[in-house]
């Protein structure tokens, strides 16, 4: 049992199996996990989903880490909530990504899947109300646990429930694609909390119009805006240690030509709301429209692997290296490779780039925070400048010392980038100190925490 209670998909700790049959833990990161380490493990307990072999494996074992507890949904359910609902409806209607004249088609098939994330969410309302002291805060996540807050307001009225957003939300012109009482039972699901939470004022006011249009109005719901910010202390850190030193020396070999050859570095997941193909063809404007760059700059693109079931990711990461080989083929010289790309997700490596590149380019389509956009400066070594989407929750804080773009708008990024590129020194340290302090105004756990203590005043 636990005073506080947070539920998401994917949890702190994944499990694979060795060789030998025996399990590995691995524990994650990210804002939510340093979070909750502002309250004692004896307290709180995680709910998350068991999501590989590994997983399942360490749930029929009856192995756990302390604080969490994984559940062993049916993969089929889960597969079709996680992938067929979630990342393929859900992620899509918020992010805005629908090629409208084919899509989406909410047939029979949808159907099924929807009764699958009934079934999803409903396995972690009832843990959650089994696991919850009377009058526990439970803080559920994501667009994944949509309908969690109002099953779980039905099984346990005593609790105070709360759920926060990570994602942006639809505005009511979009979100109201999704079939009308699909629309309706997400909303009156979210609704069930006492209050919700957004990382931008943008997001919250969009929830707040959709529920104007469909369901009149938010009734008693609490919404709140809490921007997650980058945590300086750990990233000051993490960043100076040896691994980092290494594939800092590793990263400067690799761009080559001394020390006045610049670097526009991008680090992403490979998700289709992150536009790093249109990023991609922004440098290639740049080298286009200003032959003066060639040679004296390298674009290094980290797009790491996620969420590899769905074919649509698939074919946008082979997409994103095919671009990056044209460029490579069209450019390229002996001793000048104008992209450097790389796929496989390494922490140690992208500090590194956060370290030493002149700018960073986060071109988001739409994006809930972008902490990309939070964490470079903080990390950086002589300053770097932004190059940022207006579209990323980013926006609200960081726009003022950012380069912004508009990021369907190629000859604009490209524009923008060459602006980046020369910048004067000192106006660069400058904005990057000023974009460091913005960055950094709300650390992991005062988020974790200011939302534990608007929950508790909640009326
Ligand atoms: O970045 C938005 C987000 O929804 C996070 O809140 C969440 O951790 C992640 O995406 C989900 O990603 P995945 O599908 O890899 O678990």
């Amino acid at each position: 049992m636990a005073s506080v209670l947070v539920a998401s998909n994917r949890g702190p700790v994944s499990y694979a199996v060795a060789e030998d049959g025996s399990l590995d833990a691995r524990r994650g990161g990210g804002g939510l996990v340093s979070g909750l380490s502002a309250v004692s493990s004896e307290d709180s307990v995680w709910v998350c989903a068991a999501l590989g072999e590994g997983d399942r494996q360490a749930v029929r074992r009856g192995i756990s880490e302390p604080g969490v507890r994984m559940l062993d949904i049916d993969p089929d359910v889960h597969a079709d909530a996680y992938n067929g609902i979630a990342n393929s409806v859900l992620w899509f209607v918020h992010h805005m990504l629908y090629q409208t004249p084919v899509e989406p088609v909410f047939d029979a098939e949808f159907r099924r899947r929807w009764t699958s994330y009934e079934t999803y969410n409903r396995a972690f309302a009832e843990a959650l109300a089994a696991e919850a002291d009377p009058g526990a805060q439970v803080v559920v996540q994501d667009y994944h646990l949509t309908l969690v807050p109002g099953m779980l307001r039905e099984a346990r009225p005593d609790l105070r429930i709360g759920h926060f957003s990570h994602t942006p939300w639809a505005p009511p012109e979009y979100f109201r694609m999704l079939p009308d009482d699909i629309a309706e039972q997400v909303l009156r699901g979210m609704l069930g909390a006492d209050r919700l939470g957004f990382l931008t004022r943008r997001w919250a006011d969009a929830f707040a119009a959709c529920c104007t249009a469909l369901v009149g109005g938010t009734g008693g719901t609490e919404l709140g805006v809490h921007g997650l910010g980058a945590d300086a202390d750990f990233l000051r850190e993490r960043s100076r240690r040896p691994d980092v030193e290494d594939r800092l020396a590793a990263l400067r070999e690799q761009i080559g030509g001394g020390p006045d050859r610049k670097t526009i570095i991008r680090v992403d997941r490979t998700e289709l709301s992150k536009n790093i193909v249109r990023g991609l063809l922004a440098y290639r404007a740049l080298l286009e429209d200003h032959p003066e760059w060639r040679g004296r700059v390298v674009h290094v693109a980290f797009a790491y692997p996620s969420r590899q079931d769905l074919a649509v990711y698939r074919d946008y990461t082979a997409e994103v290296s095919r671009v990056a080989e044209e460029i490579n083929t069209a450019f390229g010289t002996d001793d000048w490779t104008p992209v450097l790309l790389h796929v496989k997700d390494d922490f140690a490596r992208s500090l590194a780039a956060y370290r030493l590149a002149d700018v960073a380019l986060v071109n988001p389509i739409r994006d809930g925070m972008n902490l990309v956009a939070k964490e470079v400066p903080v990390v950086s070594d002589e300053g770097c400048a932004l190059v940022l989407s207006r579209e990323a929750g980013a926006y609200e804080e960081l726009g003022e010392d950012a380069i912004t773009v508009n990021p369907y708008d190629i000859t604009g990024t490209a524009r923008a980038l060459h602006e980046a590129l020369t910048m004067p020194d000192g106006e660069r340290a400058e904005r990057s100190k000023r974009l460091a302090a913005s960055a950094t105004a709300l650390p992991p756990q005062r988020w974790f925490l200011e939302q534990l203590e608007a929950l508790r005043e909640v009326r």
